[in-house]
């Protein structure tokens, strides 16, 4: 079974409409996600979250389209990712046992990819994400006054009178960008959802293999890949358009 997180604004994107329902190549960028999820031939259903409002609307795109040849489920988002995914796992059926977690914002992630992660998880890994070797040298920074801290991932480009001081430099043959789909054995995911509840709305994870991390459980990298970007400015649409005629197999 794989969560399908699409109940995100997508502000970033400019657009007047949520990211998931941005249309590439002639379909939606949920529908995107959601047929290559049903052409990995590993996911036997789909719950996706979507914003208030618009459960009926992405219930007909995403169950109405023919490539999705699994079964549908649409539920409301929530204010976070965080909590977002946990509505769809609230929606999973008693039979589930592995759950992928995967975002309508990477699109174009691959059915192999799906089947790699599914993979490892069956081989015993509860917690499993890919994830690619990073090319820029990253430095962690402390917090400075000037950059308020909900604010922090979307400073813009252009603010350049924001000066924050380095804390380390991490070793960068040791880092890895971490991709969805993210997979998990669902009774470690649920424990994992029921220990970050309590600060979804403060602090939000924004990856739910962190939230077993700070259970103590083991979490391993597989390989991701290019095609699995995530499209958050109108320059990743661009560049996503590299992998939109792949036909979804
Ligand atoms: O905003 P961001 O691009 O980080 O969101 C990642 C994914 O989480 C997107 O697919 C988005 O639709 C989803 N999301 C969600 N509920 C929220 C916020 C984001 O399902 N409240």
């Amino acid at each position: 079974m794989a969560i399908l997180t699409a109940a995100g604004s997508g502000t970033r994107l400019g657009r007047d409409l949520p990211k998931a329902l941005v249309e590439l190549d002639g379909a939606a960028l949920v529908v995107h996600a959601a047929r290559r999820l049903a052409a990995s031939g590993v996911v036997d259903a789909l719950v996706v979250t979507a914003p208030p409002g618009l459960v009926a609307a992405i219930s007909g795109l995403v169950g109405g389209d023919a490539a999705v040849t699994v079964p549908v489920r649409v539920v409301e988002g929530g204010h976070t990712r965080q909590q977002s995914v946990a509505a769809g796992l609230a929606a999973a059926g008693p039979e589930t046992d592995v759950v992928l977690v995967h975002d309508a914002a990477r699109p174009f992630a691959s059915p192999e990819l799906v089947r790699r992660v599914v993979a490892a998880v069956r081989a015993g890994h509860g917690a499993v994400v890919p994830g690619v070797p990073v090319v820029d040298t990253i430095k962690a920074v402390s917090a400075a006054d000037q950059c308020a801290v909900g604010a922090r991932d979307e400073v813009p480009t252009g603010a350049n009178n924001v000066v924050e001081p380095v804390a380390s430099t991490p070793e960068r043959a040791l880092l890895r960008a971490v991709q969805t789909p993210q997979g998990f054995d669902r009774a470690l995911l649920d424990r994992a959802h029921a220990a970050g509840a309590a600060h979804a709305a403060n602090a939000p994870s924004t990856d739910d293999a962190g939230l077993v991390e700070a259970l103590g459980e083991t979490v391993v990298v597989v390989p991701g890949e290019d095609a699995a970007l995530k499209i958050t400015t109108e320059r990743d649409l661009v560049l996503a358009a590299l992998y939109a005629d792949d036909g979804g197999t």
